[in-house]
């Protein structure tokens, strides 16, 4: 499909499929175990419809919104994703530059493939960057990486917490899109059938785990340095270490962001790791509304997993959301071309939740309320 047909990120999905070979698009797409989780994330947008009003003037809509004390382009925020140079060549940079281009946050992952210091001072634009942190069994290590995304200028540190170790996903431990890739006929003939893929990968090398030294014994596999023994102390030294905004993500119940903001975080993000962790894991849209109504004013209530249209975060804005973060849909738009998919991935959501606050009479962020939706009730 030429990019010019590419209208909406389910053009980039499928575009995306046709270009990475097996190992990577399995790794990039599929949740845990039966995927319900997976699933339930895109089928929860459909239980709510808008209640439009007309005649209000919208020939100015400002997608514009403000959270942790940024000032944000658009309620939008490019995700945490770990070995995206699986996708791309330096993926972690096109999806900064991206962001920063749009003025929206760029999380940059434990688990990149870039390091901490060479995104950071590749964007030499003015992006908002914040940084995701897996707690590791060592702790001298989680120090040192905290340390060195505070010199490198990262404005936010995000403590993802659902992570004790990776969810079961089968279509990649079935096609053994595990790392350092180990070569057998089937991949090489899979390889054949995606030569841009291939040749961009036989140009620049396989991506490995850049912000751990290459001298350690384990430079592709992040689960083999996850910390199990995870504990609300982790979060309290955490927040004695760093300074600047905490931000957990993962949180998937009220009781827990309950327990985040009496430890004094800055925000959360409502997740489930798009259906990658727990399978059977609730939808964020069904913990959203009271989680904002416990904790949104003490802390930025934000939400990701399943988001796909600017419909879809419209809704999660009226259900309270102070913006969305994005996981697949800009991976997507990278897959397929680099920096400008991820611009255009961004350009299309953002013109979808322009038509749709335009239709339902919205002129601001700000004024998106409940009163935009409700809920569809089964019957109906
Ligand atoms: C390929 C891939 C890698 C990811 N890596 C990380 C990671 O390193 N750290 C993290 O906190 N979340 C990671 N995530 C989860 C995303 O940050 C986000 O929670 C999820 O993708 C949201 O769901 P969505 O993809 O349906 O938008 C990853 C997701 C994907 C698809």
């Amino acid at each position: 499909m030429s990019s010019k047909k590419l209208v909406s990120v389910a053009d980039y999905q499928y575009a995306a499929s046709k270009r990475l070979p097996r190992i990577a698009f399995d790794y990039l797409e599929p949740g845990a175990e039966d995927q319900v989780t997976c699933q339930r994330n895109r089928d929860v947008f459909r239980s709510f419809e808008f209640q439009p009003r007309v005649l209000r003037n919208v020939a100015q809509v400002d997608l514009s919104t403000g959270v942790l004390g940024a000032r944000l382009g658009l309620p939008l925020v490019v995700g945490p994703t770990g070995f995206a140079g699986l996708f791309w060549p330096d993926a972690d940079k096109h999806l900064a530059a991206s962001a920063a281009n749009a003025t929206i946050p760029f999380v940059l992952s434990t688990a990149s493939t870039s390091s901490i210091e060479d995104v950071a001072s590749d964007c030499n634009h003015s992006g908002t960057r914040w940084f995701q942190l897996y707690l590791l069994k060592d702790r001298d290590a989680t120090a040192d990486m905290v340390a060195r995304a505070d010199a490198a200028g990262y404005e936010a540190l995000v403590l993802t917490v659902d992570t004790p170790c990776a969810g079961k996903r089968e279509a990649s431990m079935r096609h053994g899109s595990r790392l350092p890739l180990r070569l057998d006929a089937e991949k090489v003939i899979d390889f054949m059938k995606h030569p841009a893929w291939t040749l961009q990968m036989l140009r620049y090398g396989q991506p490995r785990l850049a912000n751990f030294p290459h001298s350690r014994r384990a430079p592709f596999v992040m689960e083999a340095h996850l910390k199990r023994d995870i504990g609300w102390d982790d979060v309290r030294w955490l927040r004695s270490v760093w300074k600047k905004p905490i931000i957990l993500k993962g949180i998937q119940s009220v009781d827990d962001a309950r327990l985040a903001a009496d430890q004094g975080m800055d925000g959360i993000v409502v997740s489930n790791h798009g259906g990658r962790q727990l399978d059977g894991a609730p939808s964020p849209i069904q913990v959203l509304e009271h989680a904002v109504q416990d904790v949104g004013n003490h802390l930025a209530v934000m939400a990701d997993s399943g988001f796909r249209r600017g419909a879809d975060v419209v809704k999660a804005l009226a259900l309270g959301a102070k913006c969305i973060w994005l996981g697949r849909a800009t991976l997507y738009g990278v897959a397929v071309s680099g920096r400008p998919g991820v611009d255009h991935v961004l350009s299309v959501i953002e013109d979808e939740m322009r038509r749709t606050m335009t239709l339902l009479g919205l002129r601001s962020v700000d004024e998106i309320d409940g009163s935009v939706i409700r809920r569809v009730s089964a019957s109906s």
